[in-house]
Order: C-alpha cells, then structure tokens, then sequence
C-alpha cells in the first residue's frame, strides 16, 4: 500500500503531532512511504521567511528522531517538487468555492476576516495535491484532518468522471488512541502550534521537569473519579488517553489501574519523559550537522519528484493541456 502524509514547518512539534500522526508515520514505514514536510501550508499563515527556512529544517530533523528511517520512507520537502503547485491549480478548477467555504478548519481560523491570507482557504486543495500526486492509497492523519481527506476524494471522483480514470481514491488512516490530543488547560479545544496556551500544549522538546509540571497542572474536573467519559470527562479522558497511545493500549484499560487523578498524572508524566527522551538526543544529534540533513531530504526530494512527475503528467493531459 501506497502512504503519504505531511506536516507543516511552523512551530515545534507537538505532542499531539507525534500521537496523533507522527508515531504512526514510522509504524507504517514497513509500506511504501512518502511523507513530506509541506512547506507551502505554513505560507498560509505569517511567517518570517528565516522563521521558515530554520523550521523547515527542524521539522526534518524531528521527523527522523521520532524514528523516520530515510532508507525506508522517501522524505521530501514539499516546495522542491515543483508538481504541488502546479497540480493545485488544475484541481482548483475543479473544485467548488462552496465546498471550500465549509472546511470546519477554516472557519475555526477565522479565515473569513479582513488580512486573512486567500492561501488560507484554498489550503485542502493544496493538499489534495500532495495526496494525489503520489497515488496514494492511505493517508496517517489526526481526526482533525478527516474532513479535508473526504475533499481530496470527492476532488479525485470528481476529476476521474469528468476526465477519466486519472487519481488514486486515497483512504484516512487515524489513529484508535491519540487521533485528537486536547488542550491541557482547555480539553474542548485541540492542542495546536500556532495555541497561545504554552501551558496546555507539551512540545517534543520539553525538558522533563516541564512536562512534570504541565501534566500535574492539567485541568481535570473535581470528583476524582479516573473515569474514560470524553463528554462530562473531558480533563482526565485526555490524560487517559495520551496515556493509551503512548502506552499501545486503551483509555478504559489505564483508567481501572488508577483510583486518583495525583498518581494517573505522575505515571504519566514519567511515561512521557521516557518516551521524549530518546528522539530530543538523537534530534541534537542531527542538528549538530545541517548539511547531512539538507542532502538526506534531496536525496528524498528527487526520489518524490520522479514519482509526481507521470502522475501530474497524466491530469495535465487528461484535462486538456497541450503536450
Ligand atoms: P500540522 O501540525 O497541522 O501540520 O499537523 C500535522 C499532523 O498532526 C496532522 O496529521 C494532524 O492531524 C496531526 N495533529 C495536529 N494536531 C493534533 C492533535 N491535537 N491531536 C492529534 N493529532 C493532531
Ligand atoms: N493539512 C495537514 C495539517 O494541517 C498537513 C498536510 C499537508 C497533510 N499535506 C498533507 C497531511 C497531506 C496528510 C497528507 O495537519
């Protein structure tokens, strides 16, 4: 099976990145893998263009820490296969302005105020593109990113009907645990990069003692009862379930081992620090030698640029470019 998947360069890596997406990256590589560090999205929002060119970078120097083997899966960075853009378009034209004007994430943005990037709103198309372009069949996302996977295959459908037989129809593939990872002071709301709530979010590279105090400071509720309840539960049903992702198990099995939210917390502050350590070394590790790093994702980047280039080749002809 054919997977692909991508995150975007701003901001550093989160936890819910990692449960939600990046650690089923690397349980996938045993199949046939692309997975790129999309670039072009993080213009969608500001960004100083050194801002970019160092998080680019970071973001792929995490990728491998977290145990993305480059002999294995092809890792690219988006922006140097020139096809992303190019195939945007086309699919733009086939895609409606109402079918975009419904994308939850768009709204939960804001996208419709004044200032907002138009780049923001035509965002799924872009990454409609990337999927596509690499006929790919199964997509590691986080629950967030379903709704922009059901576009992509509609956008597919659509362009097979009206062009014929061209794009792969691609599945999600999203996580049982730790597909949508909450705010630690606001568990109604996804932990994200772009979050003003540093307390809430835990990032790949905190230090031990941080997350110890993240997790201890958690929002729960105050009946302290270690109960699996996301709806009148929504504190410690996040705990519980960062603890079955990390652990491969389910919330409800980690809920019967504990009877107080004080002892669930410090289990799983240790749980986490012993999962982060190892990928915060070998990260250090890959950042001491930029230049190995920048060759590895060329390496990657050709390999992805060989395998768009037939597949933007057959939609440009199927929709009626000139050859
Ligand atoms: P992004 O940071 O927006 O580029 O997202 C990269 C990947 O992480 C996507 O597959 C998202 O679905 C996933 N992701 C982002 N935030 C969360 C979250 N809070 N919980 C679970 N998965 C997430
Ligand atoms: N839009 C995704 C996000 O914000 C990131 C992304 C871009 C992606 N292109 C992709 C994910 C292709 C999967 C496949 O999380």
């Amino acid at each position: 099976m054919r997977v692909l998947s991508g995150i975007k360069p701003s901001g550093s890596i989160h936890l819910g990145n990692y449960l939600g997406a990046l650690r089923i990256w690397v349980t996938e590589q045993h199949r046939d893998t692309f997975y790129g560090v999309v670039d072009l999205h993080a213009l969608t929002l500001p960004i100083e263009p050194e801002e970019l060119r160092t998080q680019t970078l970071s973001t792929a120097a995490t990728l491998l820490a977290a145990g993305i083997d480059p002999q294995r899966a092809t890792l690219f960075v988006q922006s140097w296969i020139p096809y992303h853009a190019q195939l945007t378009w086309l699919l733009e034209c086939v895609v409606s302005f109402g079918e975009l004007k419904r994308m939850t994430q768009f709204k939960e943005k804001g996208g419709e105020q004044a200032g907002h990037r138009a780049g923001l709103f035509t965002y799924p198309v872009l990454m409609a593109s990337d999927i596509l372009l690499y006929d790919t069949e199964g997509v590691p996302v986080g629950e967030d990113q379903r709704q922009h996977l059901e576009l992509t295959r509609v956008i597919a459908e659509r362009f097979n009907t009206r062009y014929g037989p061209t794009f792969v129809v691609p599945e999600a593939i999203v996580p049982t645990a730790g597909a949508r990872v909450m705010d630690l002071q606001d568990p109604t709301k996804k932990m994200s990069k772009s979050e003003l709530s540093v307390q809430g979010t835990i990032s790949l590279f905190d230090s031990p003692s941080e997350i110890e105090k993240k997790i201890k400071r958690a929002v729960t509720d105050t009946d302290n009862d270690v109960r699996y309840d996301r709806k009148n539960k929504a504190g410690i049903s996040n705990l519980l379930d960062i603890f079955a992702a990390v652990e491969a198990t389910t919330p409800q099995l980690i809920a019967e081992r504990y009877s107080r939210y004080g002892d669930l917390k410090s289990d799983l502050a240790a749980a986490l620090v012993s999962t982060l350590a190892p990928i915060q070394q070998r990260y250090d590790e890959l950042m001491a030698d930029p230049g190995e790093l920048h060759q590895q994702m060329m390496i990657g980047s050709q390999r992805a640029n060989e395998v768009a280039a037939p597949v933007f080749e057959r939609a440009s002809r199927a929709i009626g470019l000139l050859h």
